[in-house]
């Protein structure tokens, strides 16, 4: 049996500054997000999705989101991104000076209504200014396609609903699409199959994979992407996150855990695990649950 063949180098983009901390009902002190994102710099993840310019009625974890986007630790070859569901987030990240944003939709209509108040063609409807002002101001803009996979109201999704979704991010000006398993509930067949569609339409140098781990099969998931050749990952610190609007959603694939699967495979990241687990304890001070990543409760037991 011929073995599968694997990348040489990965490209990780870290979402715990967002998709982490919007799941958490203890409000982190703004100095504590701004350290965890320069300790995550440090370990040398080039992306960080630092907030997201969203309702704070919503989610008040991010409130702060200009103070954050204002006051983030730059460095050299960093990009910080933030998520924006709309003309005035989009204005408002712009204001205290984003890299790159990302707008965010969905395959299930019902789960759009409830995330963002809107079906998912009123969604792009809001996009369009977004993406003519990005335009203007020369900002790149990613997307992503919440329950690519099942949506916890309306079960299972088709990947012909994803691909005419991600169709659309495209045909808007998106540089690349994130496909989200919101609830954790994708399983590797399931990831060979709507990747093979996918793919059949778009390169994998513009595809991304964001797999919650729910149900413990984020990075086996990860693993199905990467055989179908998507180099392109979206992690969180600790494992932390999940969506306040999807049921049941608990936290995204642990960039410890991915880190430590990849470099122990022989692919290349250019992250520290040292640097993440450093990053992991500095931001569990600050949390009122234990963080779920396996790699970081091994390696402090
Ligand atoms: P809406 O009710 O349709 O909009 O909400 P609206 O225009 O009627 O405004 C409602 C309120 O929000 C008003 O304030 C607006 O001023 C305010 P109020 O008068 O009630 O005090 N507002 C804003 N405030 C700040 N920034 C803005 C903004 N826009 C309006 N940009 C809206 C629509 C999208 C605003 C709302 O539903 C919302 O903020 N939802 C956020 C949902 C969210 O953040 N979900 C989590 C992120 S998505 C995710 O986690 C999935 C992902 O990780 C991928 C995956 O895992 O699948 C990306
Ligand atoms: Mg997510």
């Amino acid at each position: 049996m011929k073995r599968p063949v694997l990348p040489r180098r990965v490209i990780l983009k870290e979402v715990g500054p967002r998709d982490g901390l919007q799941n958490e009902k203890v409000l982190v002190p703004l100095r504590a997000k701004l350290r965890l994102i320069r300790d995550l710099a440090a370990a040398g993840l080039k992306y960080i999705e630092a907030t997201a310019f969203v309702s704070p009625r919503a989610v008040p974890q991010l409130a702060d989101a200009r103070e954050v986007v204002r006051r983030l630790p730059r460095r050299k070859g960093v990009t910080f991104a933030a998520l924006v569901p709309n003309l005035r987030g989009m204005e408002q990240a712009l204001e205290a000076g984003i890299d790159q944003v990302a707008v965010f939709t969905a395959a299930s209509e019902t789960f759009n209504r409830r995330n963002i108040r809107a079906s998912v063609a009123e969604s792009f409807r809001r996009f369009e200014p977004v993406l003519k002002l990005a335009g203007r101001e020369g900002i790149p803009v990613r997307g992503y396609v919440s329950t690519a996979f099942v949506c916890p109201y309306e079960g299972p999704q088709t990947p012909r609903r994803v691909l005419s979704v991600v169709r659309r991010l495209f045909a808007i000006g998106c540089y690349e699409v994130s496909i989200g398993d919101t609830i954790g509930a994708a399983t590797p067949t399931a990831v060979w199959r709507l990747f093979e569609r996918l793919l059949g339409a778009f390169p994998a140098r513009r595809l991304a994979g964001h797999f919650h781990d729910t149900r413990g099969l984020a990075l086996a998931n990860t693993l199905a992407a990467m055989q179908m050749g998507i180099r392109t990952f979206d992690s969180s610190v600790g494992g932390l996150g999940g969506c306040p609007y999807a049921p049941g959603a608990s936290g995204n694939l642990a960039t410890e855990d991915l880190l430590f699967a990849l470099h122990g495979m022989g692919i290349q990241t250019g992250v520290s695990l040292s640097g993440i687990l450093r990053a992991s304890k500095g931001i569990a001070r600050h949390l009122d649950h234990p963080l779920t990543s396996k790699v970081y409760r091994a390696e402090t037991a």
